[in-house]
């Protein structure tokens, strides 16, 4: 992935394509905030040159991921894209209108003792949730 962030408006590449802004422009929204990209460009690109570099975070530390390998192995790109969960960002291309949120989850509770069975207590991201 490339270290420079390159906003839409001055990608030199001008991909064909339809959308909000006309000439290959799209327009999606990231957790309610309109972000612009270009035709062509994955969720992540357009992430990428709007300036954001991480967009969720882990569950045991709550620590900044974004791309890291930028080729859909490490998963560390995770977003939800029109209420599917789990979408690598790096490789779903952004389409006009996309609604596109941050994915958070709580890790599982492990059991302490012997006899405990484990919990499960994945859960989707709440809106408003504080992200402690
Ligand atoms: S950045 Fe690794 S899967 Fe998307």
């Amino acid at each position: 992935m490339s270290p420079f962030l390159l906003p839409a408006s001055s990608d030199p590449i001008r991909p064909a394509g339809g959308g909000a802004g006309g000439g290959g422009g799209i327009r999606i929204e990231v957790d309610g905030l309109a972000v612009d990209g270009l035709a062509g460009q994955t969720i992540a690109g357009v992430l990428l040159g709007s300036g954001t570099l991480a967009w969720r975070t882990t569950s045991k530390n709550a620590r900044p991921r974004g791309v890291f390998c930028g080729i859909g192995v490490c998963y560390d790109c995770l977003v939800v894209v029109n209420g599917q969960r789990d979408v690598r960002a790096c490789q779903r291309r952004a389409a006009d209108g996309d609604a596109v949120s941050t994915q958070y989850d709580v890790l599982p509770v492990v059991a302490e003792g012997p006899g405990d069975a484990p919990t499960a207590t994945s859960a989707p991201h709440a809106e408003g949730d504080a992200r402690a």
